[in-house]
């Protein structure tokens, strides 16, 4: 595994794959700081995902995320909670790598579709909530999520505190934490 510079910790996965609950419960067993990465986007845009993408576009979008993870990647001791898509460019994985270690979540398409059916703040699964359609995208994205990875943790009929257990474990065993 490749040295945490800055010692951020990266949690990326498909949309429900769990990052904003690992997350948070990583933060609170390390003490590192916190950064929900959509959360900032909206903050900062002070709108709403679905907004940002119907009124500007998603690439619009996926610029803004970039300039995200470059600046919280030069930050230290944070754990990121990554928007789904974050990983799809190149730079914004290269940044994550420059900037600690990343943590890939994994779940089944019907994992997925049981975490985030109830949601409607999606822009990209908002029509498309099915299990073909979730399973066909994350093929897609497949190969980048895995290229990003240093540590795959799967989810799927676990308690968010056993896999939270297994995430210290492995970054302890590791020497990163
Ligand atoms: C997206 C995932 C979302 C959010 C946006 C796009 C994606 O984040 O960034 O709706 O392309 O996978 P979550 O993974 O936190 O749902």
């Amino acid at each position: 595994m490749e040295n945490a510079k800055n010692g951020n910790i990266f949690l990326i996965g498909f949309m429900g794959a769990g990052k904003s609950t690992i997350a948070r419960l990583l933060q609170k067993q390390t003490g590192m700081k916190l950064v929900e990465m959509d959360e900032r986007i909206v903050q900062e845009q002070g709108m709403p995902i679905t907004e940002i993408f119907e009124r500007y576009g998603e690439d619009r979008f996926r610029e803004l995320e970039s300039e995200l993870v470059k600046t919280l990647g030069q930050e230290g001791n944070t754990v990121v909670s990554c928007g789904g898509g974050a990983v799809i460019r190149q730079e914004n994985r290269d940044a994550m790598k420059q900037g600690g270690t990343v943590v890939y979540l994994t779940a089944k398409p019907e994992t997925i579709l049981e975490r985030v059916r109830g949601s409607k703040d999606r822009p990209i699964l908002n029509g498309n909530m099915n299990v073909e359609y979730i399973a066909q995208l994350m093929e897609k994205r497949r190969a980048v999520y895995e290229a990003a990875a240093d540590i795959s943790v799967a989810t799927d009929k676990r308690s968010k505190n056993e896999i939270c257990e297994e995430i210290i474990g492995r970054l302890k065993l590791n020497e990163i934490l």
